[in-house]
């Protein structure tokens, strides 16, 4: 069989990835690359691929000689970095400098929308990551994506899920009629599968924020308590209580921590335009949460 696409993804066993793969599965001609840590994993999730259309590379972060070996060949590559500490530009740097090396024509990245905003402001700007793609000499096309706030974050460890179900109640630090700025995951993952699919000149070298479904913490108590069918009240904390149950509950790094603390003050209005991009609207809070919804009951 021959594809008229080769493309390589990292980061296709999470939220957004796993969105992108079942996508670009459903794609005749595009035959795919993932690497992962966990060969397993990828299996349990997309089920035993026989055929030359999906080929799984084991390989991390730390050592990038297995993609080294297997980039050659693919015509684009998608990056997802999950790195702890949000050390992401030399890793990012390594993987992208190979990639154009081998012949690869378009990146698209998986950045946020701390990129947007004002520059050193808070713990973690996305701008460093996104540069160190950037700024590679002679490099081809990289379009970045800048999501906000993941729905599957209320899956979190201590997130709105866990306490939906255990005492009714989600908490933040926002007004009750303060909007968060909601992303789906599966809305990144489609709009990246679309990218990768569609010409390279038509986005060049684009940056798309996401943003799909703001709602304030009163409208998310509202459609979580509809779907669930049992009240659910928001109750806003301080600063300080939410730092130390992403902490504590979530172990997350104080870099990450801090951000959502920080965070809980940025608000912004849905983007513009993300059903161009996507071919449809974008998926909405409530959508999302009655598809996971077991997660929350
Ligand atoms: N959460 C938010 O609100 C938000 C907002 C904006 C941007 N972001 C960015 O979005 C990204 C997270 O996306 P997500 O939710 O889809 O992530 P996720 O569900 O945590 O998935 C992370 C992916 O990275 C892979 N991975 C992690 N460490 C690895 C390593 N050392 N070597 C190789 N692969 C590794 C994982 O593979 P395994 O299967 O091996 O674990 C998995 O495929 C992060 O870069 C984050 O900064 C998040």
């Amino acid at each position: 069989m021959v594809y008229k696409e080769k493309i390589f993804i990292i980061g296709g066993t999470g939220n957004v990835g796993q969105a992108l793969v079942r996508s670009l599965l459903a794609n005749p001609n595009v035959a795919l690359t993932l690497y992962a840590r966990s060969p397993a994993k990828l299996q349990e999730l997309f089920g035993e691929q026989t055929d030359e259309k999906v080929q799984v590379i084991q390989g991390d972060y730390v050592n990038q000689k297995p993609f080294e070996q297997a980039i050659p060949g693919h015509t684009r590559l998608f990056l997802l970095l999950q790195v702890p500490d949000f050390d992401y530009s030399n890793i990012a740097r390594g993987f992208a400098e190979k990639a154009y090396d081998a012949g690869v024509k378009q990146i698209v990245i998986n950045s946020g929308i701390t990129a947007s905003m004002p520059w050193r402001s808070t713990t973690y700007s996305g701008v460093p990551f996104e540069k160190a793609v950037l700024d590679i000499p002679n490099r081809k096309a990289v379009v970045t994506l800048r999501p906000a706030n993941f729905m599957s974050n209320q899956l979190m460890p201590g997130g709105d899920a866990d306490n939906a179900k255990k005492s009714n109640m989600i908490f933040d630090t926002r007004e009750p009629d303060q909007p968060n700025p909601w992303i789906s995951p599966n809305d990144i993952g489609e709009l990246a599968a679309n990218i990768l699919q569609e010409p390279i000149e038509k986005h060049g070298d684009a940056v798309y924020e996401m943003i799909g479904d703001p709602r304030t913490p009163t409208e998310h108590a509202e459609i979580l308590s509809r779907v669930l069918g049992k009240t659910i009240t928001y109750q806003k904390i301080s600063e300080e209580q939410l730092y130390e149950a992403m902490t504590k509950q979530g172990g997350l790094a104080h870099t990450v921590a801090y951000l959502y603390v920080y965070f809980g003050q940025y608000t912004s209005k849905r983007t513009p335009g993300l059903s161009i991009l996507l071919g449809r609207q974008p998926e909405t809070l409530e959508q999302w949460i009655v598809k996971n919804k077991s997660a929350f009951s």
